[in-house]
């Protein structure tokens, strides 16, 4: 039996997804999280559906109860992840869960990304556990970026030249689904992105395709936080994207496309099929 968390977000369904077809029966998957309600349509394809918090390790163990692995999704609420995450390792220690893939971010252990201090913590509970684990350190998503968006107001960060390993949510939770069904995971360590692209050109190919004239403009970091509370982030979240830029700058958040690809058995979604994808469902 495998448990998936964070179920109820988009990388958690995505990876349930992936799993039932790539030929995981439903009745041996669980979804998990805490606003089961978007849950229903997978109950109703066999999958078995359990609420779980993070900040409630009762509700964590039940969770876990027969769990053969466990796919763990990183939490969202940036800050609030270390007791949370230390929760779920537990939790899966003490139902004895085979094997554990956490979703971490790219050389957590080096990064000089703020973000990566909560994984590394993880991944220091998992590794004091002596759970077996296997480390899913994912990139970024392409889809953090407003790409259709771009097409009217451009591209903006303070990455300067510095490329980002960008691969689609759905290709992280494909590598997740394969890794935590697989044999001989045990001890691994996946550092995963596609290839590696420039904010510039990113641009370019949204101006390709889109026959607009898309810029990319760069600023400092503390100038791009400032922005981005201008457009409305809270100021957390504008810092925190304002010091991954940073990073990103320097290469923090770039990869060699081969463990993504080697995962998925297939070459990844390339930033041209996301972008073609983002723009066909312009508005
Ligand atoms: N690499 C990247 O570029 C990137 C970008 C964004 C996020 N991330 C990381 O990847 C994770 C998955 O991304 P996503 O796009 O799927 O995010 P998402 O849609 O916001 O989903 C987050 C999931 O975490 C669950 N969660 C949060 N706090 C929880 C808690 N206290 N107890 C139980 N479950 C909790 C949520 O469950 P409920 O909704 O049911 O509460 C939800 O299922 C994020 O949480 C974050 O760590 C990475």
């Amino acid at each position: 039996m495998i448990v998936v968390t964070g179920a109820t977000g988009k990388f958690g369904r995505l990876a349930v997804e992936a799993l039932l077809r790539r030929g995981t029966a439903p009745q041996d998957v669980v979804a998990t999280g805490r606003a089961t309600g978007s849950l229903a349509d997978l109950a109703e394809r066999g999958v078995t559906v359990r609420p779980a918090s993070y900040d409630d390790p009762a509700s964590l163990r039940a969770a876990f109860a027969g769990a053969d692995r466990l796919l763990f999704v990183s939490g969202s609420e940036v800050g609030r992840r270390v007791p949370q995450h230390e929760a779920v390792v537990a939790a899966a220690a003490a139902e004895g869960v085979g094997l554990v893939a956490y979703t971490s971010i790219v050389r957590a252990d080096t990064s000089s990304l703020g973000l990566a201090a909560e994984h590394v913590a993880t991944e220091r509970a998992l590794a004091a556990s002596g759970l077996p684990h296997v480390l899913l350190r994912n990139g970024w998503y392409v889809e953090n970026y407003d790409l259709a968006g771009a097409v009217e107001h451009g591209l903006r960060g303070a990455s300067g030249e510095g490329r980002f390993s960008l691969a689609t949510r759905a290709d992280y939770a494909e590598a997740a689904a394969v890794a935590v069904s697989s044999n001989g995971q045990e001890g691994r360590v996946h550092e995963l992105g596609g290839v590696g692209v420039t904010m510039t050109e990113l641009a370019a190919e949204i101006s390709r395709q889109s026959g607009a004239d898309v810029r990319y403009t760069d600023s400092t970091p503390a100038e791009y936080e400032t922005f981005l509370v201008g457009v409305g982030l809270p100021a957390p979240l504008a810092a925190s994207l304002a010091d991954a830029d940073r990073g990103a700058g320097q290469g923090d958040l770039l990869v060699d496309p081969h463990d993504l690809e080697a995962l998925l058995g297939r070459p990844a979604t390339t930033v041209a099929e996301a972008v073609r994808a983002a723009l066909a469902v312009r508005v």
